[in-house]
């Protein structure tokens, strides 16, 4: 099930989703989170930052997982989401580095020690691992994810089966255009590791978070469809606790007052 909740513009988006994640670790100080990179979470990393800002502990107990990596680049390139969490969220918290977890979309550790390995058979066992760490830190309570402009989340492309896991992706032409601001040199991997639906959905509770108008038609196909592989964020249909926080420009497309939260079964968002 669904709830929706229209917020007036990005900064209060924002906010919103940082208390939200603030209040699940204050909860529980030992939550498991899964985690989105892209623009859409910079404002809600800059505001829970902002908060943690002089508070002993906030995130000492947390463990985090992030929801991909691009194949190919190591942790310390400028573009790789290892980089981009460093410096939104990692650098700035207490966040205990054995506990924060990414894909290494280099699968260097198994490649030294398993160097007959091919690349690719390599990412495998990385992606294999990473469900493992997943499995053994209790699961996820709580993942917050983006939406990219065709319905992906994480690297879950359109077609992705619901059931899938841990795994490497081909990127979407669109998607790869879409984070080549994230890549100066031109230079953007065409494959990733990502979190599979199935992990996904496996989490307790689910925020998904969409901003701008460049997401106003995958809000309204969301807000309109019945679970399809063709719009992979769809897939949260199935799920029983997922929270959507729009702010008004991604939303512009669905009829829903503003403010307004409430089960999208019991009244439609459109
Ligand atoms: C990337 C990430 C997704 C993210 C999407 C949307 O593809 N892998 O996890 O949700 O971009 O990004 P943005 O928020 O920049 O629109």
């Amino acid at each position: 099930m669904i709830t929706w909740r229209v917020l007036d513009d990005y900064p209060t988006l924002s906010r919103d989703a940082a208390d939200r994640l603030l209040a699940a670790i204050e909860s529980d100080p030992r939550a498991v989170l899964l985690l989105p990179t892209g623009t859409t979470p910079e404002g809600m990393y800059a505001e829970v930052v902002r908060q943690c800002r002089g508070r002993y502990f906030c995130f000492r107990d947390v463990t985090t997982f992030n929801l991909d990596e691009y194949v190919g680049l190591p942790a310390d390139h400028s573009g790789s989401y290892f980089s981009y969490m460093q410096e939104r969220l990692f650098r700035h918290t207490d966040l205990d580095p054995a506990r924060r977890h990414i894909p290494d979309g280099t699968a260097e550790r198994i490649r030294r020690q398993r160097p007959e390995l091919s690349l690719d058979e390599a990412l495998e066992l990385e992606c294999a691992r990473y469900e493992e760490e997943i499995r053994r830190a209790g699961g996820i309570d709580l993942a917050i994810l983006g939406m990219g402009r065709n319905g992906h989340i994480g690297f879950n492309e359109p077609g992705s089966p619901f059931d899938s896991r841990t795994r490497v992706v081909e990127l979407h032409p669109s998607t790869r255009q879409a984070n080549a601001p994230f890549f100066p040199d031109g230079d953007v991997p065409s494959r990733a590791i990502t979190a599979g639906i199935a992990t996904i959905l496996s989490a307790a509770r689910i925020i998904l978070l969409v901003s701008g108008a460049s997401k106003a038609d995958a809000v309204r196909r969301l807000a309109s469809t019945e679970p399809s592989p063709d719009l992979p964020a769809s897939a949260l249909l199935n799920h029983s606790d997922v929270l959507v926080l729009a702010d008004r420009e991604a939303a512009a497309k669905i009829e829903q007052p503003q403010g307004m939260e409430r089960p999208a079964a019991e009244q439609p968002p459109y």
